[in-house]
């Protein structure tokens, strides 16, 4: 039996897709990528087909780094989509983030809609992921029920904060969360990635998380979907003039994706960084790549794409155009691509010099 907890859980993941899929929910800022420019080659030295783009992942190889960014489970219909999902992940050989598993803690018999991808995709990195507030709820131990319910490569502890104070339902218990992070990085017999829902990370906080023990970091800065946004549709909805309010009032905070890639690398190089937030295009990935990050992440593309029909050719276009700027910029394998010259103007520019950064 689904516990009402548990009912509250599922309908909101419903009304998260069908709001993300049909409302302005992006910006409205961007991601910066606009800043960041890459002088290409007219002639590329290499044919795109030659670019090798694989890497090392979570202990496996992915054919190019990318990865679609956790989004569902644990509700009606999305037992499919994940399926979707992963049948493209193993396709083109990237990595694939399943959404919060918690509807699965709340009732274990939904556990399927989420393990349906490692039965899809059992060569490929798959992430689990949980809320901040349920990990302190929880205990750090949870991390390896969550890993052993999908054979997890590395489970994403998603830090929700600002979705959660304009959410209805909002979660308390947030200022107890580095100390559950740092507990599960020590107990987790997977590789506990820290990650952002859209708001960025800040270098003092990777610091702090460096420090506490934790190597991966999904910046998922802002200038893509935004969670003050997305909340502010079911505030409406709902008729919640308070969390409709303070929704708008926060809906400007965040550190965009290419200053946030920037602000985690120089903590450390030794940072498994995803690159996500608003990423949009192969020039924007690449970027990403250039800045710092390792492997970028798209989450809302993804699912439009889904709910288009389309997920496979958007994908194979996707990662057709990656190749053909990198080989355009001189790389042949993806080791080579923070040698590739780079512009970096405007406001990005700024943000380095103030915050005392340093682009390699
Ligand atoms: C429909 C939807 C559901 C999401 N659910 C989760 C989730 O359960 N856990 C999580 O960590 N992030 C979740 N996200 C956030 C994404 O993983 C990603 O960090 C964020 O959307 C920014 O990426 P984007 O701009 O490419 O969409 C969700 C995103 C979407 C679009």
């Amino acid at each position: 039996m689904v516990l009402e907890s548990g009912w509250s859980t599922v309908r909101r993941k419903l009304e998260h897709i069908e709001i993300v899929l049909s409302k302005p929910v992006e910006g409205p800022g961007t991601a910066w990528f606009e800043y960041v420019f890459l002088p290409q080659r007219a002639l590329p030295a290499v044919e795109p087909d030659r670019v090798s783009t694989r890497v090392g992942f979570l202990g496996k190889e992915i054919a190019a780094p990318v990865m679609i960014t956790g989004m569902t489970g644990g509700a009606p219909g999305t037992e499919a989509i994940n399926r979707s999902l992963a049948e493209a992940a193993c396709r083109f050989r990237i990595a694939l983030g399943l959404g919060s598993q918690r509807a699965a803690l709340e009732s274990e018999q939904l556990a399927h809609t989420y393990r349906v991808a490692r039965d899809v995709c059992p060569e490929m990195p798959i992430v689990g992921n949980i809320g901040i507030s349920e990990l302190v709820r929880y205990g750090p131990g949870v991390v390896n029920s969550l890993a052993s319910m999908i054979e997890a490569d590395a489970i994403a502890v998603h830090l929700n904060y600002f979705q959660e104070v304009v959410q209805p339902e909002g979660a308390a218990g947030m200022s107890k969360g580095l100390d559950a992070l740092f507990r599960a990085a020590e107990v987790s017999s997977v590789p506990l990635i820290v990650k952002e829902v859209g708001f960025g990370i800040s270098k003092e906080f990777a610091a702090e998380l460096y420090s506490g023990g934790v190597r991966c970091i999904d910046v998922a800065g802002a200038g893509g979907t935004n969670w003050a946004l997305v909340e502010l549709h079911r505030a409406l909805a709902s008729g919640d003039l308070v969390k409709q309010y303070a929704a708008e009032g926060i809906k400007e905070v965040g550190i965009p994706t290419a200053a946030s890639i920037i602000e985690v690398r120089n903590v450390s190089g030794e940072i498994l960084i995803i690159g996500s937030g608003g990423v949009r295009s192969p020039y924007d990935a690449v970027k990403a790549l250039r800045l710092g990050a390792d492997v970028v992440g798209l989450a809302r593309p993804v699912l439009v794409a889904y709910s288009k029909r389309n997920l496979n050719e958007f994908l194979e276009g996707f990662l057709l155009g990656m190749r053909a700027i990198l080989a355009s910029l001189g790389v042949s394998t993806l080791s080579e691509v923070r040698k590739a010259p780079v512009v970096v103007t405007g406001l990005l520019k700024d943000w380095i010099h103030s915050r005392g950064l340093f682009l390699w």
